[in-house]
């Protein structure tokens, strides 16, 4: 199977707990490698760009003022076939629906505040990606 990419945001949850190291553990245990990372505060615009396509859901206010409420770390995660096994080891979106031993079951407190965000295609993953780095911040 072809070694692909994903993209990956550890939310502000997470981060406010201090949970970046146990979060991305748990991310390399499932085989996952990290290939680029960084902290950053977004801004609203680009917390609004990233969600556009929840721009009409009744959750996306609530979503974006959650995402711009500290800082995030925005990865780019890489293995073979590394959407599927990104969602795998991130559990369901909710975590009460989260297996046993997946990041949102262990660390998440709602569907909200979810510890982590990650992309659910290929192509998403392409398009996330080319959002938050450059070509030459991504090192394999
Ligand atoms: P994420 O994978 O980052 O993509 C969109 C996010 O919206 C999702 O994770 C959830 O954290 C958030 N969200 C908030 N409320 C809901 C909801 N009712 N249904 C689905 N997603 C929600």
């Amino acid at each position: 199977m072809a070694v692909t990419r994903t993209f990956s945001i550890i939310k502000p949850d997470a981060t406010r707990r201090n949970l970046t190291g146990a979060v991305t553990a748990k991310l390399e245990e499932a085989g996952l490698r990290v290939v680029a990372s960084k902290r950053i505060h977004m801004s609203r615009e680009q917390a609004e760009g990233f969600y556009a396509v929840h721009k009409e859901r009744p959750f996306f206010g609530e979503l974006v003022s959650f995402m711009i409420s500290g800082p995030v770390v925005v990865q780019v995660l890489e293995s073979e076939d590394a959407v599927k096994r990104n969602r795998d080891v991130m559990g369901a979106t909710n975590p009460k629906d989260a297996a046993e031993g997946t990041i949102r079951k262990t660390f998440a407190e709602s569907i909200e505040a979810n510890s982590v965000h990650g992309s659910d295609s290929e192509e998403n993953a392409a398009i996330e990606i080319a959002f938050f780095f450059k070509p030459e911040e991504i090192v394999g």
